[in-house]
């Protein structure tokens, strides 16, 4: 390989993916994946267009990266430069009129016509910009071998929303809802596992309202899809993000009863414990029906453990639906969760409302709830340290002699072992534990790590 390509990415695992995607895509042309980006013969800013800020952030970096771009040129040589992902879908044109030196601007839709644009970039003057919703999915085109498959892996399924929360931006930048054929995804995951991969995260905006075609003819769910996906021999572990609390089905919630590769750990967002809120934000579920599906999932695994997502400061939040969030999280218990304040995206119905949060207040509300939730997820933590869990070891780490993993609860374990481990599920007896992250010592590695 002769060239290399250098790729950012910011926001979801659906980035993360498609960003190793794009390194697959690109290699048959010879390029290599760098670290360093002024090594780079492609860069490739991966963007996230979630909260406000990020389009400035990109201003601020491609300025950063106008300057690597130049030394390139006054060497002979030549760095291309292409924005994707969620902020170049929403953003596309205002990008190329305002970076106009920019050589690509592409949606999470087209970076299988990388090649293509590639091509017409060296041909031509200009930026190529590529926005569309192709009529086809991006999928059937993407290589069928992949050069950055880990031991912990994410398997796309699903895209796209039709939900339309009135604060997000995702069904604009995603598109409509969209599930990938058993067929394609059962491929997907045997060519994953025999690149080395022993856990799959399947990956939706949507996940859980995954409804793809059969081999049957007939279309599945997500709880069928992972028990068929579970007879993969080596496959040890199975994940799924991002749910929906309103397609939590009985399936799905039985499902992590019976299938044991499916972890004990469920990222359900709820984004606020108030009634009043949840229906301005156009949830279509209500505190109550989120309790019970939990109070279903725990009952069908008990030692579940539960993630979620919070906003603060939606517009017309008062303390009493504050204080219903917060009296939510103390009655389910959360082993981790992400929060946010509110941030205004334009063109989200939530925008335009006229009753907005002061930041200040948003800021108050943020760190209160943060010291709940890392309290709860330092508790849950030190809850484990004496017990022995089974541990996924992924990598070895910088430091001499160290491996990292998790255990089947998504904590993230520093282990002193050796590297030939990497791959292997491990008896770990926790010996502490923190917010971040536990240690432990070995007790016995699985019968197949000989
Ligand atoms: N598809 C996922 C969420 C994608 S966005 C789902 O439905 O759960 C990830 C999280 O970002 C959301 O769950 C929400 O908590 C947060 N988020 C989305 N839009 C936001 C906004 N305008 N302001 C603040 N947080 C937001
Ligand atoms: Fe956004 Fe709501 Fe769709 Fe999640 S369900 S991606 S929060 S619109
Ligand atoms: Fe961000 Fe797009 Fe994911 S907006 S959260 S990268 S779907």
């Amino acid at each position: 390989m002769s060239k290399k390509v250098h790729i950012k990415t910011w926001g979801c695992q659906m980035n993360v993916y498609d960003s190793d995607r794009m390194v697959d895509v690109v290699a048959p042309l010879g390029y290599a994946p760098t670290e360093e980006v002024a090594d780079a013969d492609l860069v490739i800013f991966n963007t996230c267009h979630i909260r406000e800020k990020a389009s400035e952030k990109l201003f601020s970096e491609l300025g950063r990266l106008r300057s690597h771009r130049e030394a390139k040129a006054q060497q002979g040589g030549r760095m291309m430069v292409a924005v994707a992902g969620c902020v170049a879908q929403a953003e596309g044109a205002e990008i190329k009129n305002r970076v106009p030196w920019i050589d690509m601007v592409f949606g999470p839709q087209t970076y299988h016509q990388l090649p293509e644009m590639i091509a017409r970039v060296s041909r031509e003057k200009g930026v190529v910009l590529n926005t569309e919703f192709p009529p086809v999915a991006k999928f059937d085109f993407l290589p069928d071998t992949s050069i950055t498959t880990k031991v912990s892996a994410f398997l796309a399924v699903q895209e796209g929303c039709d939900k339309f929360c009135t604060f997000c931006v995702v069904p604009y930048t995603r598109g409509a809802e969209y599930s990938r054929s058993v067929d394609a995804v059962v491929k997907e995951a045997g060519r994953l596992v025999h690149e080395g991969a022993r856990e799959i995260t399947l990956l939706g905006q949507n996940v859980n309202a995954f409804h793809g075609e059969g081999p049957d003819g007939k279309t599945w769910g997500l709880a069928r899809l992972l028990y068929r996906l579970a007879e993969i021999p080596e496959l040890k572990r199975l994940r799924y993000t991002t749910s929906h609390p309103r397609d939590m089905t009985d399936e799905l919630i039985v499902a992590h009863r019976d299938i044991p590769q499916l972890m004990p750990f469920l990222h359900l967002p709820v984004q606020s414990g108030s009634d009043t809120v949840l229906e301005a934000m156009n949830r279509k579920h209500t505190s109550d029906d989120y309790r019970r599906v939990i109070d279903h999932v725990r009952a069908a695994r008990p030692d579940t453990a539960l993630s979620s997502d919070f906003i603060v400061g939606f517009p017309g939040e008062t303390d009493q639906d504050f204080d219903a969030t917060m009296k939510l999280i103390r009655d389910i218990g959360y082993a981790q969760a992400f929060s946010f304040k509110y941030s205004r995206r334009p063109g989200t119905p939530a925008s335009a409302m006229t009753n907005q949060i002061d930041e200040s207040v948003k800021d108050v509300r943020l760190q209160e709830l943060q010291k709940l939730l890392r309290e709860q997820q330092e508790q849950f933590n030190i809850a484990t340290v004496g017990q022995t869990l089974s541990v996924l070891i992924e990598n070895k780490m910088q430091k001499d002699g160290l491996v990292f993993g998790r255990t089947p609860y998504m904590q993230a374990l520093h282990l002193a072992a050796p590297e030939c481990l990497v791959g292997q599920e491990v008896r770990v007896g926790i010996t502490s534990a923190g917010f971040q992250r536990l240690e432990g010592v070995v007790a016995t590695v699985s019968a197949d790590a000989a």
